[in-house]
């Protein structure tokens, strides 16, 4: 594929705001997406360790971790859509292109998710006390992480299959003779795939230092159960941590000739320091932990530490395509449109922090209430009533403005 091709395969229309906003987005976005797909993972793992436990402390946790996972997937996935509509934006002669050679895959992907999150449902509706109880078959939450992860990997190929246009002919037409089904995964790389899926390990134990402080927040006497937590967090950063340093290695060893510069470029180093020194957060708070915000304040470094890793993936990407084929992301025709700017921003920060504000103030007030039922406060009550005000603004704004440029 020349650069004149591949350049021929952009959205004429050019795009509506400079590319480099898409490309810090997605950048942002993708390390918000993977750190609810490190959680998801982390916590259906946990469960399926805890669940079936006849250790009392296990299966508290499970049990905390199934609730934690089923939202984490609707977060997840809530959260794919945003790097996806950048990363299609600025790549989408790559992104497409992918996706059409392995079409069925992509559609098989929604299946995958859709079997993967019911299997995750079906897990909890048999098992609705897993403290007392514990867990009766193991097979619907094995079902569910084997989907989640296939769904994974598919994203992981489509990713990858981008960065190699000089095979693309190859993998449309095998020997010259036109395989048009998308039947195929042509490209992977597990060592990539392993790094990903391991940073689960220390993510999650971020997370349960934060749903540890929680616990103490709400007046949690079980202090034999607040110390086994902390000590599974901590083992957790820390075997996680270097299980995904060893892949991360094997990733860089294995990495081919085009991108082979991105192993030894300051962006590795960047990545892994950020990732050790969330590692030895908890070690330097020591009692801290318990107190303020510290205890959450290791989730909150290691959301960070993953925007430097997304930074340093998106380097790769960048990097690649620019040097081995000739083509930059970021000269991309620009055909302003505040509109649907300003209206991106707006909704984002005013309709989604207002929203979301009040839905996780009210979640969080209710979990830290141990006694009676929780009432919120005026305030949350405002900020509920405001959430609704805008939603209605929104919509209004949206097909009003859509009606008015039909009907003009
Ligand atoms: C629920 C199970 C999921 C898992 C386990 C998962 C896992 C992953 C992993 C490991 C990556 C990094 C791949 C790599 O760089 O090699 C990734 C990237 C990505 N995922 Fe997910 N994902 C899931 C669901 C979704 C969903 C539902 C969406 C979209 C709605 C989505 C959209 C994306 C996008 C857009 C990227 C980045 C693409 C890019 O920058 O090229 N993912 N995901």
């Amino acid at each position: 594929m020349t650069p004149e091709m591949l350049y021929a395969l952009r959205d004429q229309a050019g795009v509506p705001a400079h590319p480099a906003l898409f490309l810090i987005l997605g950048v942002l976005t993708f390390a918000l997406h993977i750190a609810a797909v490190q959680v998801m993972l982390g916590t259906s793992a946990l469960t399926l360790r805890g669940a079936f436990s006849a250790e009392t402390h296990w299966r508290r946790l499970a049990a905390a971790m199934l609730t934690t996972a089923k939202v984490a997937v609707s977060v997840a996935i809530v959260l794919g859509v945003a790097p996806l509509l950048f990363v299609q934006v600025i790549y989408d002669p790559f992104w497409y292109t992918s996706n059409v050679l392995s079409a069925w895959w992509v559609i098989g992907f929604i299946v995958a998710l859709i079997g993967g999150y019911l299997a995750m449902y079906m897990f909890y509706w048999r098992n609705h006390d897993l403290v007392r109880d514990g867990a009766r078959g193991t097979a619907w939450m094995a079902v569910s992480v084997a989907l989640l992860l296939l769904v994974g990997f598919i994203v992981h190929s489509l990713t990858n299959q981008m960065l190699f246009p000089q095979d693309w002919m190859q993998w449309y037409a095998p020997g010259g003779a036109i395989d048009p089904s998308g039947r195929s995964l042509h490209y992977w790389n597990l060592p990539r795939f392993g790094f990903f899926i391991a940073l689960s390990a220390p993510v999650t134990g971020a997370w349960l230092y934060a749903y540890r402080r929680y616990l103490i927040g709400a007046g949690e006497a079980d202090a034999a159960y607040l110390d086994w937590v902390r000590a599974l967090a901590q083992r957790l950063m820390v075997a996680g941590g270097a299980a995904a340093l060893l892949l991360g290695t094997l990733w860089m060893v294995t990495l081919p000739a085009t991108m082979a510069w991105f192993a030894t470029s300051p962006w590795v180093w960047l990545a892994l320091a950020a990732l050790l020194a969330v590692v030895a957060l908890p070690l330097a708070l020591g009692p801290r932990l318990d107190r303020g915000f510290w205890g959450y304040g290791i989730f909150g470094a290691g959301a960070l530490a993953l925007i430097v890793v997304g930074a340093a993936r998106e380097a790769l990407r960048y990097g690649t395509l620019l040097g081995a084929h000739g083509y930059n992301a970021l000269d991309y025709r620009v055909q302003m449109d505040w509109y649907s700017t300003v209206l991106f921003f707006v909704t984002f920060a005013v309709v989604g922090g207002v929203t979301l504000g009040y839905l996780l103030t009210v979640a969080w007030q209710a979990g830290q209430q141990r006694e009676g039922a929780y009432t919120p406060g005026p305030r949350v009550t405002a900020l509920g009533q405001w959430s609704v005000r805008l939603l209605v603004l929104w919509t209004l704004a949206y097909f009003g403005v859509g009606l008015w440029v039909w009907l003009r």
